[in-house]
């Protein structure tokens, strides 16, 4: 087996470090926190989650719930309500009356399967549920196990997009209603999710602990990449480890991508061997990328160009930045930066401006 993971997570043996924020969610937990975990797009949020899942064993139920995608607060619930069935309900002969209850606020319907008899579930999320009453029965439900039940959202700032317009106000209330249960929020949109906790007049100003993730330390990667090419009687040397981290910048999906492909193909893999691979890992996500920069302006696409290639881009303004790439204005570059911005295309991050996707930024530098 391929000990380099690009999809999900499977145990410990397969998963670097990320120890001390293990730590500190385990401590939230213990200690009646709860947490935001927040950072870029495929750092390892998600997996660190299911990480924490497997180290926590007997006497916690983590119920994971993904919202990318939600379009309003009846579809989280409806989705929440899921979870639930998934995860206790599909065990049981019989549903209990508080569950029976539930799903019906929630407007689920519950079926059997024909052959085997387990229960079913359809989520209609054209039929409305009734919002207040939902989120109660949730609540009653999950604060009644006598397990410590962790309730995760996952792409939180989903809640941001939602019709209506009072979605933060309604999942803090269902929060505080729910002291028992502990909540774990995660979001790949940093500035998004960090205003919605930190600026004083939003609903969940200072009612989390937040866990910035960031990308693995080099040193620590390295120790994970040898142990397990080792494993296998293959061996990598520490100069192609610093080109590869150094060309994913850190981030943990590229690193994986890379290392995935390196096991598979050499035994001792060396620059050339490596180029080939990241020549492939561009090429893999290529059709991808055409398909963004057609729906971009002109403009847009030569200031995304020109950020990759510069990045990390500290003055979008500086006169030899627009001469050398012929962007023209400054204005009609900040109008396309902003837009850029606004669809996650590129990050503000301390260093300066960069394209979020690494894989991307990589495709663009090489267009002419
Ligand atoms: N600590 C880790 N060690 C090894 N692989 C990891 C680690 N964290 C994440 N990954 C891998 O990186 C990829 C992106 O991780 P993911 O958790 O989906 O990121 P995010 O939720 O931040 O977007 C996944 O393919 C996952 O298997
Ligand atoms: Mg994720």
């Amino acid at each position: 087996m391929n000990p380099f993971l690009v999809t999900s997570y499977i145990s410990e043996e397969f998963f670097c470090n990320r120890k001390e924020e293990t730590n500190k969610l385990k401590s939230n937990i213990k200690n009646g926190r709860n947490t935001v975990i927040y950072g870029w797009r495929r750092l390892g949020k998600t997996s660190l989650i299911k990480h924490l899942e497997s180290k926590l064993g007997k006497g916690y139920e983590v119920l994971y719930v993904d919202l990318l995608g939600t379009k309003n607060i009846d579809e989280a619930q409806k989705i929440i309500g899921k979870e639930i069935f998934n995860f206790y309900a599909k065990k049981l002969d019989a549903l209990p009356f508080n569950l029976q209850r539930l799903f019906s606020n929630l407007g689920l319907s519950i079926g059997f399967d024909q052959f085997s008899g387990t229960p079913e579930i359809s989520v209609n999320f054209s039929k409305e549920n009734n919002r207040t009453n939902s989120f109660e029965s949730i609540g009653e439900f999950l604060s009644n196990r006598k397990n410590q039940v962790i309730l995760v959202l996952d792409e939180f700032q989903e809640i941001n997009h939602y019709a209506g317009g009072n979605a933060e106000a309604l999942f803090r209330g269902f929060m505080q209603a729910n002291p028992k249960v502990r909540f774990i929020f995660s979001g790949s949109q940093r500035n998004l999710i960090q205003s919605m906790f930190l600026e004083r007049n939003r609903p969940f100003y200072k009612s989390c602990e937040l866990l910035l993730i960031e990308g693995i330390k080099l040193s620590e990667y390295s120790t994970f990449i040898k142990t397990h090419f080792q494993r296998n009687e293959k061996q990598i040397s520490q100069e192609i480890i610093d080109e590869l981290y150094d060309w994913s910048r850190g981030q943990t999906y590229c690193i994986q991508q890379i290392c995935n492909k390196l096991y598979d193909r050499n035994k001792k893999p060396d620059k050339p061997s490596l180029y080939n691979v990241q020549h492939d890992i561009v090429k893999q996500e290529a059709p991808i990328f055409s398909t963004i920069i057609n729906t971009l302006s002109n403009t847009q696409r030569n200031v995304l160009e020109a950020i990759a290639k510069e990045e990390p881009l500290l003055n979008q303004n500086a006169q030899s930045f627009l001469n050398k790439h012929k962007l023209g204005a400054a204005s009609s570059v900040n109008t396309a930066l902003k837009k850029l911005i606004a669809s996650e295309l590129v990050i503000k991050t301390e260093k300066g401006y960069m394209v979020h996707d690494v894989i991307f930024s990589q495709w663009l530098k090489k267009l002419i």
